[in-house]
């Protein structure tokens, strides 16, 4: 039997995982666990960037993310789910990578300028945030993985992972500079030029209203507009009465607007009935259906998927001990083929000694 071939992505932890994530990439991770060998990591190193001083809580958040990731159906016994800090070799692949991009280009990266605008980052930022793009190729680089599924906004740091790829490939693999990113392995480069996987839905709105400028905001825990993967029943209902909707209709006989609208965009993404669907939204442009009455059939269709994860939820949560033996598990595991990858790449450096 051919060796699979390799994903790896994961999440930064700074809270619970949401709505967005799981069609942004989450679903497809499920989805491709059979297929692929599969690497999920827990970025905790990154969330230092940010949280240097709550170390605590990055933990408690590590721990969160890996529950969550066993309560949407990622299965240990076929996928590794690691912790970062565990893995030294990514450590060392972010310094030796570091060199091969020029400073100024960090900068042009455009997620980069985002957060720092979204998070008011200002001028104050640590050195480490600027080399977290590097830690991230490192992450992925480490395994060698042929696919990397991942939300729109993470496209910027995976163009500069093959950037790196391409660049270490032809300084210490002999790879020649015109050679096409699919030949790179063949012609005996070390890393491959990874591909990103996107969701079935690139950036999912949260459930708050628009800004100044009329876009709907993303999805995003910062922002208090999202739901949880597993929310408990009261809060998915509260967080769906409150949703925002077409702020012209005052009443059911008003003609409703579907567009920009996350009432429908919810029901689009999540509601299996399309049927349903079509039919509503016709009537609630002819201003012939209620808001309560959609935003019901959204409560339900929700919870059908949340409460089972929610459930889950709280069994984990009285087997710690059995979390953190995945994840001890999952970090030997990616030991294995993170180390592997370093002694090549030390090999191909001429740094064996
Ligand atoms: N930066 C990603 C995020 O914030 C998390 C992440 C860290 C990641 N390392 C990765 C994603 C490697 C894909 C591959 O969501």
């Amino acid at each position: 039997m051919p060796e699979k071939q390799r994903i790896l992505t994961g999440d930064t932890p700074t809270g619970r995982l949401h709505l967005g994530h799981w069609v942004g990439s989450l679903e497809n991770r499920v989805l491709m666990q059979d297929e692929y060998d599969c690497y999920f990591i827990l970025a905790n190193i990154h969330a230092l960037t940010t949280r240097a001083e709550h170390p605590e809580k990055i933990y408690q958040d590590t721990l969160d993310i890996a529950i969550d990731f066993l309560c949407t159906g990622i299965d240990p016994q076929k996928s590794c789910i690691f912790v970062q800090s565990d893995i030294p070799a990514i450590s060392e692949l972010t310094f030796i990578f570091s060199m091969l991009i020029p400073f100024p280009r960090l900068m042009r990266n455009p997620t980069i300028k985002d957060e720092i605008r979204d998070k008011g980052l200002g001028d104050s930022y640590p050195f480490g945030f600027l080399l977290y793009p590097i830690g991230q190729v490192a992450d992925i680089l480490a395994f060698r993985p042929a696919l990397v599924p991942v939300g729109e906004d993470q496209i910027p740091h995976l163009e500069m992972t093959r950037e790196v790829a391409r660049r270490f490939n032809q300084l210490y693999c002999g790879v020649d500079p015109h050679s096409e990113d699919a030949k790179h392995i063949a012609e005996g480069g070390l890393f491959p030029i990874i591909e990103p996987k996107l969701g079935r839905v690139k950036r999912l709105v949260g459930t708050g209203g628009p800004n100044e400028q009329g876009q709907l905001l993303k999805m995003s825990k910062s922002l208090n507009n999202s739901i949880l993967l597993t929310d408990d029943a009261d809060s998915v209902q509260r967080k769906v009465m409150a949703m925002y909707t077409d702020p012209k209709r005052l009443k059911a006989t008003d003609p409703g607007s579907i567009d920009n609208n996350p009432l429908w965009i919810f029901h689009d993404t999540f509601n299996p009935d399309k049927a349903w669907v079509t039919e509503a939204k016709a009537r609630y442009q002819a201003g012939n259906i209620g808001d309560v009455e959609c935003k019901k059939r959204l409560v339900e269709v929700l919870t059908a998927f949340i409460a089972p994860l929610h459930q889950k939820r709280l069994d984990l949560e009285k087997n710690m001990d059995y979390v953190k033996d995945v994840l001890r598990k999952g970090s030997e595991k990616a030991n294995h083929t993170a180390d592997e990858t370093m002694r090549l790449a030390k090999g191909a450096m001429h740094q064996v000694f």
